[in-house]
């Protein structure tokens, strides 16, 4: 089967990739598998300067998944370029995840990413607090999406722009609707689902910030019926993210219309998850007769058909 996956301006050499922030810089995990297997590498967020994160506990295991409220702990921008990427495998493509709190830091951020040879593609994360909106999610606001997306996409060099998109939101086809038209390449989605987590005894918050974010198994089905809706609503691909650590769970995202995945939490469980994967995806989507991905994407029986 050819396990290729052509997206406009990066082709991946199968539809796994590991999710920021759950796969370190990459490095950490070339203990566990070959990097250059990968589709893709996502690194963790990075922002202009380096951050400490949120004060602990800032994880906390719940029913089939974790709240986590890391806070973007991250070496910064210039620590990465100079001493993880150089040290990535040139045969990998490198997506850089970005974190800002105004659209011109998202717009300086990307220009000193997207300038960098080895970097394939930039993500946004636009599950951060705007601080000139008074700390309103650039994700849950269309207009704030809007003028980040733009002012990213003017800044990356021709490089293609993945908006990952906030789960915590009313209708996110709207989202998605607003950075397609705002010149996005494709969309990444689902951030995680704020959630918290308490303590009967001590009847505190199990998260030193109070609440965080929801990931892992729990979410899948959450995560598949925002991909399903968007894949449906946009013309850009999509790439599909939330609670998936099976081979089963890769194909049934493709199935609803995404064109990649990328594979977070499980990491947690087995740090050998996403390169075996690799294999796993491919025996599984032969077995069911398969030879590209094309002619199974987005071929789903809708309900009611
Ligand atoms: C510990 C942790 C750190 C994360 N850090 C980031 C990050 O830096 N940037 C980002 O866009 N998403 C971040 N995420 C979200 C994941 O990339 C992913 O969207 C989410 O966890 C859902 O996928 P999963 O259920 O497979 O984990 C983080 C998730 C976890 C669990």
């Amino acid at each position: 089967m050819d396990t290729t996956v052509h997206l406009p301006g990066l082709t991946l050499k199968n539809p796994i990739i590991p999710a920021s922030g759950t796969f370190g810089y990459g490095l950490e995990f070339a203990r566990y598998g070959d990097l250059r297997r990968l589709g893709a590498i996502c690194v963790k967020g990075l922002s202009r300067s380096p951050r400490q994160g949120n004060p602990t506990p800032r994880i906390a295991e719940t029913p089939c998944g974790m709240l986590n409220s890391i806070g973007l702990q991250n070496v910064g921008i210039e620590e990465f370029l100079e001493k993880k990427l150089p040290f990535l495998p040139a045969e990998v493509p490198i997506i850089a995840n970005l974190y800002a709190q105004s659209a011109e830091e998202f717009a300086q951020l990307t220009s000193q990413v997207a300038t960098a040879p080895r970097i394939a593609a930039v993500e946004i994360n636009v599950s951060c607090p705007n601080v000139r909106q008074g700390g309103v999610q650039f994700g849950q606001d269309p207009a704030a999406l809007a003028e980040v997306t733009a002012a990213v996409v003017a800044h990356a060099a021709g490089k293609p722009v993945i908006v990952k998109l906030s789960p915590n939101v009313t209708d996110i086809t709207v989202m998605a609707r607003t950075a397609q038209d705002a010149g996005a390449t494709m969309l990444s989605l689902i951030n995680t689902i704020t959630g918290m987590a308490v303590d009967i005894r001590t009847r505190t918050p199990r998260l030193a910030t109070g609440t965080g974010g929801l990931s892992g198994p729990a979410i899948k089905p959450i995560a598949l019926r925002m991909v399903h809706a968007v894949a449906k609503a946009v013309s850009i691909p999509v790439i599909g993210i939330g609670g998936i650590s099976t081979a089963e769970d890769v194909l049934e995202f493709l199935l609803v219309g995404a064109h990649a995945v990328q594979v977070g939490t499980a990491s947690f469980t087995r740090p050998d998850r996403v390169f075996t994967l690799v294999d796993e995806v491919t025996a599984l989507a032969e077995s069911l007769g398969l030879s590209s991905w094309e002619e199974f994407r987005g071929t789903l029986k809708e309900a009611g058909q």
